[in-house]
């Protein structure tokens, strides 16, 4: 994996984007990804599977309203999807 992409979506799950108001998704998910109650585990899925859903939940006629990844996913651009996808896909082998 680009180890950039990596560290640019490290950040994003951890700090989220202040410029955007994207909230750190660590917070919900588990400082390690491991998830919590119900929040879903993303540590060590997919990348492609990550990058799918987050593009789902941008698509708003695709799920149903209310739910509070619509907010988190809505300013998240395609580098940022791809740089916190490739970060969970690693994360269980950076701990
Ligand atoms: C305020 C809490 C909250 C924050 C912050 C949050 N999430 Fe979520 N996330 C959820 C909940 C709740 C679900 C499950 C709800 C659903 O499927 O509609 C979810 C589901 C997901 C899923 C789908 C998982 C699956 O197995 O289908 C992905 C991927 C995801 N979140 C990624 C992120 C990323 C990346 C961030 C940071 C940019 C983030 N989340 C921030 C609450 C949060």
């Amino acid at each position: 994996q680009n180890s950039n992409l990596v560290k640019g979506g490290q950040s994003i799950y951890a700090q989220g984007i202040a410029a955007n108001n994207t909230p750190a998704c660590a917070t919900c998910h588990g400082a390690k990804g491991e998830g919590m109650q119900q929040f879903p585990r993303l540590a060590g899925q997919h990348a492609d599977y990550i990058v799918k859903q987050l593009l789902v939940f941008q698509r708003t006629d695709e799920r149903p309203e209310g739910s509070v990844m619509k907010t988190v996913a809505h300013g998240l651009t395609p580098e940022n999807i791809a740089g916190v996808a490739a970060y969970l896909e690693a994360l269980p082998s950076l701990q």
